[in-house]
């Protein structure tokens, strides 16, 4: 049975400093993170009927820091601009609390309803889980392995989709730094799902 990785790209200089969005290069952390998964993905390849390695391929979004973390990989790449994190709009390269000082009542609104709040000339939960559609459509048409290289919202998304997770869960999913979620399709249409850390 094929596999579906999701994995969030490598700790960035922008997750250090607790910023949103933004196209930051990885921290010295996160390239240690993206110079182990390579390893960890090849030996977990399920084997084919005929008994060969089941051939995989690697998503990532146009942003720099999957780019970066997928670059080890040794499989096909590519590139989906609707993988990109979501857009924080006015509030990119701001950290929560910035926010939470400087627009109290913005910061309220989201915290009161993160699925559908909508960042001033961003998006919401709601926008991302609607942009993904084309993913997953061709994540389940796929036959061969898929590893996803995202961002945390647009996994959460992802990996809400996949569990059946409802909607109004899916903004508070734990999808943490360096932990790689490997899921396989059951027979009752389920998934089983391991969580490999690394930190
Ligand atoms: O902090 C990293 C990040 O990917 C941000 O770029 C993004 O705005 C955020 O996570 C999404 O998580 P949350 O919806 O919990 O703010």
């Amino acid at each position: 049975v094929r596999k579906i990785w999701l994995t969030r790209h490598g700790e960035s200089m922008y997750n250090t400093q607790g910023k949103l969005g933004g196209n930051s290069v990885l921290s010295p952390r996160g390239e240690i993170y993206a110079k182990m998964l390579p390893d960890t993905i090849v030996d977990r390849i399920p084997l084919t009927s005929e008994g060969c390695t089941m051939p995989v391929s690697v998503w990532t979004s146009t942003l720099g820091r999957t780019i970066q973390t997928a670059e080890g990989l040794p499989f096909p790449k590519l590139r989906w601009k609707v993988l990109d994190e979501i857009q924080a709009g006015i509030f990119d390269g701001w950290t929560y609390e910035e926010i939470e000082k400087q627009k109290p009542q913005e910061f309220a609104a989201r915290k009161s309803d993160k699925l559908r709040y909508r960042y001033p000339c961003g998006e919401s939960y709601l926008d991302v889980v609607q942009r993904l559609e084309p993913v997953v459509i061709e994540i389940e048409r796929e036959r061969e392995c898929v590893c996803v290289v995202g961002h945390q919202a647009v996994l959460r998304a992802l990996y809400g989709y996949f569990t059946k997770t409802p909607l109004a869960d899916i903004p508070r999913l734990e999808v943490p730094l360096h932990t790689l979620i490997e899921l396989v399709p059951k027979p009752d249409g389920r998934m089983a799902e391991e969580r490999i850390h690394f930190d």
